[in-house]
């Protein structure tokens, strides 16, 4: 078993050190073993010029937000996957990391850039991949990677049992659709979204939807949060239950796949 979960809070835009520190006081209180950030946790999400984005982001694994999750993760012998605004030279990318006890693991950098996030990143050109954190093998994606099933499906077929996922998330319908992206990989998933709003340059208002939720291979939601309340939750997941893929002795969803016939 594993305790897995989330922290859906409101990171302030800009204030990285108080965003860090402030999430790190509340994750020394947790038990647990994976806990999952948002998306652009540190930074806030709403950039409005360029140079916001440089003067926010940081280099991984050697900037501030990296060092002071590995430092926690450290003491606390912790995984955790978290989103950062990530700068590679000149360019930038909207990245997760995943950090362990021993330090830093990896960076997914997201593939699926939504709306104005276009201005500002560069998208990733990962493939997708599974990570073995000893209880589990876990995945990462992104907010709006959820919008394109291949995602979801690809991190499955490289051996992720539970898809970890930072997001901001605007639209409505993630929480719900994450149910059906679980159902068909028959994986457990973990979406930590934030809360509050962020109206900055005069640009269109963007209110976050919170429900972070984590959900099984079943399809079943296990917890979801409530839309603007500030939830740490971990639940106990057993990563074996997404192991196999069978759904009844004629039907597994790997093997039943028609793939040849998938090409357009
Ligand atoms: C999103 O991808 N942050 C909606």
């Amino acid at each position: 078993m594993i305790r897995g979960g989330f922290y859906q809070f409101r990171p302030v835009f800009g204030e990285v050190q108080r965003n860090v520190e402030s999430v790190l006081r509340r994750l020394d209180e947790a038990e647990a073993d994976l806990i999952v950030l948002p998306e652009l946790f540190n930074s806030g999400y709403q950039f409005i010029s360029r140079r916001e984005v440089a003067e926010l982001s940081e280099e991984i694994p050697d900037g501030f937000t990296t060092q002071r999750l590995c430092e926690i993760a450290k003491d606390k012998k912790l995984w955790l996957v978290a989103g950062i605004p990530e700068r590679a030279g000149r360019v930038f990318y909207n990245s997760s990391i995943l950090i362990g006890p021993k330090g830093y693991v990896a960076t997914y950098r997201k593939t699926h850039l939504f709306y104005e996030e276009k201005l500002f990143f560069k998208p990733g050109a990962n493939r997708f991949r599974a990570y073995d954190i000893g209880k589990a093998r876990i995945g990462m994606m992104i907010c709006f990677d959820w919008y394109f099933p291949e995602v979801a499906r690809a991190l499955a077929l490289a051996g992720a049992e539970i898809i970890c996922h930072p997001a901001n998330l605007v639209l409505p319908h993630c929480p719900d659709a994450m149910v059906t992206r679980c159902l068909e990989n028959h994986v457990f998933a973990i979406t930590a979204n934030r809360i509050g709003s962020e109206q900055r340059g005069g640009k269109k208002r963007l209110t976050y939807i919170g429900q972070s939720e984590i959900v099984d291979p079943k399809g079943r939601i296990l917890f979801r949060a409530a839309r603007s309340q500030e939830v740490l939750k971990i639940v106990e997941i057993n990563p074996r239950e997404a192991r196999h893929k069978t759904l009844n002795r004629y039907n597994n969803l790997f093997h039943d796949r028609r793939v040849e016939l998938y090409v357009v």
